[in-house]
């Protein structure tokens, strides 16, 4: 062979180790198909790659190649040279196989047709670090380069350590992902188990009953109530506390959306449905599949897709638009509205067919206004979590703050309340939160309502005490101190005290 065709030869086989590297996610195949390549091309009679094992430190064959009886065995002879240069992470040239005392302990070096062999090995290395070794037996030819060989071998190894660098990166990020993906799905469990439902009155302990009662199983569920009562609180809740648990809950708000794209929301689309639709897309409901689909806002859907969402009801199966393929759908569904879907129906802007195909089991998610006792426990853990959000030490809300969050109406339901808790805790710069820090609304509600019957004295003194009490706190009940804080005298103070029968020890 003359030099150029050597180098052309040498070239290509490159070529066609590069294509077998980058071809496949499959290293340990590609690796096969490196060594097969070099067995074809150059004459190597048997080949391995050694790897180090990343985590025991352990040498292992990635790969061997050459040898019918059993490659592996029979490489085994080079084995320690091939260790010696993963240690030394320099190659080794054996020009004459029988010459070496680590190769002649093995009688299998003679038997291999009487033919004199050379073993070449070079290290790859990865990041400065030897992580293995290719090596390669050669028939021995007296004239033969090589320092060439060596240096034709270290390119070929550089390309299987870059090829490792890549494979090792997408392992570190798919395990990355794999365990955010778990965090995630942890944390969404958590967001929304019961716990994180604040409530114990008896309407929402109802509630809670007709999510046990309907999350096994796989039944149809309408959620009503009027707007920020905890609709959606409730459809997760159902979803995560049902086998469908770790499958997805997909939500379609049917409010957002115009007619003419919540049938592609739904449903998908294929390719070339309409002008824009350059690919298949799929459904919300295709999305949702071993999951839970959760239609929100359900009182605010078009009449056409009515009808088609009631035939997805009873047929459990639909077809994209502009396809013709039925597609089967495995969802839980689950609904919800603050409409009055009766009064929807007599003005036939419902259809009652579709209302008896959700209707199936109806859970009623009370208003704030009638459930009064949570109203302080609410307080409490919006409090809790916006002063946390917030850095702020607020410990407590002051008992005629108190009395207005419960006198209050709340139209707005628990998202009015919850907005006006992380309001208060915004512009509150003390410990406690009084009535100067809610919503003016409260404050005119509280002056025409409940505090009206408070006369004004009654009002005042209320004020005091809940005063008092809070410089009592902060002192650790030191009169003289709390005395100071409130720019009064302490004789002033201890007359309040035993007015407003205040136990002082209480506050150490
Ligand atoms: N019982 C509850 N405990 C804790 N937070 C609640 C509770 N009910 C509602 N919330 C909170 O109030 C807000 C409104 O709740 P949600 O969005 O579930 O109401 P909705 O009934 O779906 O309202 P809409 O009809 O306007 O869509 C959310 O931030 C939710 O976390
Ligand atoms: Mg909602």
């Amino acid at each position: 062979m003359n030099d150029q065709t050597g180098e052309i030869r040498k070239l290509s086989t490159l070529v066609e180790i590069s294509q077998a590297l980058s071809g496949t996610l499959n290293l340990k195949a590609a690796h096969h198909k490196v060594l097969e390549v070099l067995g074809k091309h150059h004459g190597m009679l048997r080949s391995s790659i050694t790897l180090v094992d990343e985590t025991t430190g352990e040498l292992y064959v990635e790969a061997a190649d050459g040898a019918s009886d059993g490659a592996r065995s029979n490489h085994r002879p080079g084995q320690e040279i091939t260790r010696r240069v993963i240690e030394s992470g320099k190659p080794v040239v054996v020009p004459q196989v029988s010459r070496e005392p680590l190769f002649s302990l093995h009688a299998t070096v003679k038997k291999d047709g009487h033919r004199e062999l050379s073993f070449i090995s070079a290290p790859i290395v990865l990041n400065r670090k030897t992580v293995g070794a290719i090596s390669v037996d050669l028939g021995f030819k007296k004239d033969r380069d090589y320092d060439r060989t060596v240096k034709f071998l270290r390119v070929v190894s550089s390309m299987i350590s870059q090829a490792l660098k890549v494979q090792r990166l997408i392992d570190t990020e798919r395990q990355r992902l794999l365990d955010e993906n778990i965090h995630l799905r942890q944390e969404l469990k958590e967001r929304y188990d019961f716990s994180k439902i604040i409530g114990n009155s008896s309407p929402m302990r109802q509630v809670y009953e007709q999510v046990a009662q309907v999350a096994s199983s796989s039944t149809t569920a309408l959620i009503r109530g009027e707007s920020g009562t905890g609709k959606e609180l409730i459809a997760h809740a159902i979803h995560y506390n049902s086998p469908r648990a770790s499958k997805p809950f997909i939500k379609v708000s049917c409010a957002a959306l115009p007619e003419t794209l919540i049938e592609a929301e739904l449903f998908g689309y294929e390719k070339g449905a309409f002008t824009g639709a350059q690919a298949r897309k799929k459904g919300r409901f295709e999305m949702a599949e071993g999951g839970t689909l959760f239609l929100d806002e359900i009182g605010d859907l078009n009449l056409a897709t009515q009808v088609k969402l009631l035939r997805v009801l009873q047929e459990r199966e639909f077809e994209r638009l502009g396809g013709t393929d039925s597609v089967k759908v495995n969802v839980r569904l689950i609904a919800a509205t603050n409409k009055d879907l009766e009064r929807a129906i007599s003005e036939s802007t419902f259809r009652e067919d579709l209302y008896y195909r959700l209707n199936v089991f109806a859970i009623f998610v009370p208003p704030l206004r009638e459930r009064k006792p949570d109203v302080l426990l609410l307080a409490d853990y919006f409090l809790e979590k916006y002063a946390r959000e917030n850095a702020k030490a607020i410990k407590r809300i002051s008992t005629p703050a108190i009395d207005m969050l419960t006198s209050y109406h709340w139209p707005g339901n628990v998202r009015e309340f919850e907005n006006c808790i992380e309001r208060a805790v915004l512009v509150c710069d003390g410990h406690v939160i009084h009535g100067h820090h809610l919503p003016p609304t409260l404050q005119t509600a509280a002056a025409s309502n409940t505090i009206t019957r408070l006369s004004l004295t009654a009002a005042i003194e209320a004020y005091e005490k809940d005063l008092i009490q809070d410089a009592l706190k902060t002192t650790r009940g030191n009169r003289a101190r709390a005395a100071k804080l409130l720019d009064t005298t302490e004789r002033i103070l201890g007359y309040k005290v035993k007015k407003y029968d205040l136990d002082c020890g209480r506050f150490r």
